[in-house]
Parts: structure tokens; C-alpha cells; sequence
């Protein structure tokens, strides 16, 4: 019915209707804070391209997880960080079963078991090449050898008590390995998060320089195995074999500049979707925000919400302990 009778300002006049007629409204529930640790004891380590995130020894990673517990945060996603002496061609000390990245998944389950702890599986902090898997002489990344170490991670990872693991390495059929490792040793309940539309952005950068990958990748780059920025339908091929394979949830990844995607894989598949708003956008809002050029509180609470509208039921944001703080501070009158 048209205007007069519709006055669609009418609903929004009042902060009572507003609230009423929302559709999408973030919690601290629909959050995954992202961390990276590193070797040592008290230790910080700033980030120069992600201002307010720094690498954290394990006991500094108990005390973010701590804060994660009483925000209200289901879960931390795990990065390690791991010196350049520990680097090799084929990535070897992943499944060191003693390295920082197992130690910290200990530490943090036998202070904060309900806490959900999600490891990455992926090689690139652990490879001289900074690519995520193995290569052969001219530097392709191979599949079938890669997803064997990719296997030898996830196995690790189950034992150091990693509640999900998560491939962030697009190699093709690395789902279905996992699982069956897992199966068979018994890890039944571990969860695969499988980045199934990974895209071959340039908003991963900050992230290789907090992982230690970027001085080592150089100029490679990973467009023989992330997904071209210009495809949709790819995606959910992509979504379609991991589930089959036997995902538990799926991701697509970076955040904003791909909520179309996001779209369309919840509606076509109804399975768990989240969405990593990746280092890069965090980066873009936080310096804009430094400069006093955007409200920082405003655009983290839209930025995650329009992910949260487009579908996804969870996101992986290095805001995740801000967002829950600007969350409560606007509940309160
Ligand atoms: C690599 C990996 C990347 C990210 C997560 N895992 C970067 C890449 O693919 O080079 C990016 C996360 C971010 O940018 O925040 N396995």
C-alpha cells in the first residue's frame, strides 16, 4: 500500500520499534577471536600492519583466552608464529607433537576446557617457501604429498586436544583424508572447519606478516590452489565437495568483499557457514579508525552484522574481544 498509508519511518521512529522489527542482531556467541602465539615466556610481540594485535607467548594466550570465556566468546582460532630457525622445505616441525602450537592447545585446554580451540592445518608458517604446502622444483604446490602432511597435522592436533582443526590450504581432497585419519584414530568428535571458499586475495597480507610467511613467499603467490577472485558457482563446488567429504562446517573467506558468496552457500546448503574477516579488513578499519577517519565501535559492530545478515552463523574476527566489548557498553542504558 502506498504512501500515506505506508510510511515505512513510522516503525523506525522509536528505539522500542526499531529493536522490535530487527532481523540480525550480533552477540558474543556468533564470534571466534582470532590469536597467534609464539615461543617464550610474558611475552608481547607487536604487529606493525595490525595495530592492537600482537603475538603472545602461552601464558599471555591464557589470559586473551580467559577473556574470551567471560565475554561470552564460544571459541579462539589459533595461528602460531614459529621462528625462521624451525622453518624448513617441507614444513616438518607442524606436527612436531611437542611445538608451541600443541603446548599452547594443552596449556589452554586444561585451563579452559569450554572454551572451543581451533587449529589451523595449513604448512605456511612452517615452510622456508611460505607456501602452504609441499613443492616440487619449479615451485608448484603439490597436492596428494601436501595433504599427507596436512594429515600428519590434523593427527597432532587431535592429540594436543584441539577441539576442530581447520584447513586453510585449498588442496583438493585434503576433507576426506582428515576425516578418515581422525576416524580411525579414534578422534570421532573432532570437528573439521574446512576453508572450503578460500579466495586468492591481497587482504591476507598483514596475516603472512604476523605468521612470518610474507618475507619467505616473496613474490609467490597462491593462485594455483586459492580461488579467482571473479568466481561465484567455483565456490560451491568448492562448499558442496567438502561437506561430502565430511566437513562439520564450512567457510568463506575473506569477509566483506564476499558477501554474495556468503549468500548463496547458506542458502543452497543450510550448513554451518562461517566467515573470516581476514587480517586485511581488519587492518583497513582499524587504521581508518586511528586516524580518527571512521568510528572504530560503529564500523565493527556493521561490518560483523552484515556478515552475520548474509548468512553466516559464526565469524573469525580479530575484533572479536572489542566487538563483545562495544556489544555490552551498547546494551547498557
Ligand atoms: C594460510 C592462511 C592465510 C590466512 C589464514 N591461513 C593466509 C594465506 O592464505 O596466505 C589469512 C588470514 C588473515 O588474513 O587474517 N594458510
Amino acid at each position: 500500500m502506498p504512501y500515506p498509508a505506508t510510511r515505512l519511518r513510522r516503525m523506525r521512529r522509536d528505539a522500542f520499534s526499531r529493536a522490535l522489527m530487527r532481523e540480525t542482531t550480533l552477540l558474543p556467541s556468533d564470534l571466534i577471536m582470532v590469536a597467534f602465539v609464539i615461543d617464550g615466556e610474558d611475552k608481547r610481540e607487536p604487529i606493525a600492519s595490525m595495530p592492537g594485535v600482537d603475538r603472545v607467548s602461552i601464558d599471555q594466550l591464557e589470559k586473551l583466552a580467559g577473556e574470551c570465556v567471560a565475554a561470552g566468546i564460544p571459541a579462539l582460532a589459533l595461528f602460531p608464529s614459529p621462528p625462521a630457525s624451525v622453518k624448513t622445505e617441507d614444513g616438518r616441525e607442524a606436527w612436531n607433537p611437542d611445538n608451541v602450537f600443541q603446548r599452547a592447545a594443552r596449556a589452554l585446554k586444561a585451563k579452559f576446557p569450554e572454551l572451543g580451540l581451533i587449529g589451523d592445518v595449513a604448512l605456511d608458517p612452517y615452510t622456508t617457501h611460505g607456501q602452504d604446502g609441499v613443492i616440487d622444483e619449479r615451485g608448484y604446490i603439490l597436492n596428494d604429498v601436501t595433504i599427507e602432511a596436512l594429515v600428519k597435522m590434523t593427527l597432532a592436533q587431535a592429540a594436543a586436544g584441539f577441539d576442530i582443526v581447520a584447513p586453510s590450504d585449498m588442496m583438493d581432497g585434503r576433507v576426506g583424508a582428515m576425516r578418515a585419519a581422525l576416524e580411525k584414530a579414534g578422534y570421532v568428535n573432532t570437528r573439521i572447519l574446512a576453508y572450503s571458499a578460500k579466495y586468492a586475495s591481497g587482504f591476507y597480507g598483514p596475516f603472512r606478516d604476523a605468521v612470518g610467511s610474507a618475507g619467505n613467499l616473496g613474490k609467490g603467490d597462491k593462485h594455483t590452489y586459492q580461488m579467482d577472485v571473479g568466481n561465484s558457482d567455483e565456490a560451491l563446488r568448492e562448499i558442496e565437495l567438502d561437506l561430502a567429504e565430511g566437513a562439520d562446517a564450512v567457510m568463506i573467506k575473506p569477509g566483506m568483499p564476499y558477501l554474495d558468496i556468503v549468500q548463496r552457500v547458506k542458502q543452497r546448503f543450510g550448513a554451518p557457514t562461517f566467515v573470516y574477516q581476514v587480517s586485511g579488513e581488519y587492518a583497513m578499519l582499524k587504521a581508518a579508525a586511528q586516524n580518527g577517519w571512521l568510528n572504530e565501535k560503529a564500523v565493527v559492530l556493521e561490518s560483523l552484522t552484515s556478515i552475520k545478515r548474509a548468512g553466516a552463523d559464526a565469524i573469525l574476527t580479530y575484533f572479536a574481544l572489542d566487538a563483545a566489548r562495544y556489544l555490552k557498553e551498547r546494551s547498557q542504558p
